[in-house]
């Protein structure tokens, strides 16, 4: 794993409290498409800290074994070759100055719009329910966490990853809703769409993240949860700080 190569730019007055002043570990877990991925990138920016999506981290392992032949035209995942591989997979992200948010890169090369389409889309959650998938991943999602000052999404970050973060959000939203949000957004990338396809890919992807035997899909007994159906992103944004800043500046009577 190349080293996380974003930075940290925390603001005195935004950081610290749950740690005794430290920086508190943020994990944001979900469904497909709920738009966590542009919630947790924004508090990230606005507090100073890391943010990682763990999803790209998966759909880099799965843009590697399509790109290497490694996924069969009828999806059938040739495990021990993958497996054999792992090694070979290096995932980073780097900050892009022109959108202010993190690219990944797989083996150095950016790869932020290919790990996007409907294809990657489409074989990631049986990829990203190998056991072996997972346990690298989960290695490399703890190294970066291990100082804190990261906000993390994914799916079973206040789980397994960071199962002591001080700050757990589980976001979800209507199965409609997320499918427009993931149509619009391929729609806006020129990427090819069919609404009912985007619906059935996320329902079933849902399906295997939660009934996984490994690390399933699951909302952690301590998070809170955000239901952002209705909810507009500088709503949604405002929301997560003001836990933010509850979590790392609790009042002194609670
Ligand atoms: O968030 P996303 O849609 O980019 O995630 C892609 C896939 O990776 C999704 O099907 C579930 C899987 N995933 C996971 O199993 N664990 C995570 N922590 C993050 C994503």
């Amino acid at each position: 794993m190349n080293k996380q190569q974003t930075t940290r730019q925390p603001h005195p007055s935004l950081t610290g409290g749950a740690k005794g002043g430290s920086l508190i570990t943020i994990a944001i877990d979900g469904h497909s498409s709920c738009g966590k991925s542009t919630m947790a990138k924004d508090l990230a920016r606005e507090i100073g800290y890391i943010y990682i999506d763990s999803g790209a981290m998966y759909r880099c392992c799965t843009l590697f074994a399509l790109e290497q032949g490694l996924i069969s035209a009828d999806g059938t995942i040739d495990e021990a070759a993958l497996e054999a591989r792992m090694s070979e997979i290096h995932v980073s992200f780097q900050l892009n100055a022109a959108t202010g948010r993190p690219d990944t890169y797989l083996n150095g090369e950016c790869v932020e719009q290919r790990i996007r389409t409907m294809e990657v889309s489409s074989h990631v959650s049986p990829i990203a329910a190998l056991p072996f998938v997972r346990a690298a991943m989960t290695a490399q999602q703890q190294a970066m966490g291990r100082e804190g000052g990261i906000v993390m999404d994914g799916r079973d970050i206040g789980t397994a990853v960071f199962p002591d973060a001080e700050m757990k959000v589980f976001v979800t939203a209507s199965d409609e809703i997320r499918a427009q949000r993931r149509y619009d957004e391929l729609v806006a990338k020129g990427q090819p769409a069919d609404f009912d396809e985007v619906l059935a890919n996320l329902r079933e992807r849902d399906r295997i993240d939660s009934t996984r035997a490994v690390a399933p899909l699951r909302q952690a007994d301590d998070a809170i949860v955000l239901d952002n159906s209705h909810m507009t992103i500088p709503e949604q944004k405002q929301w997560l700080l003001d836990l933010f800043h509850k979590k790392t500046h609790p009042s002194p009577s609670l």
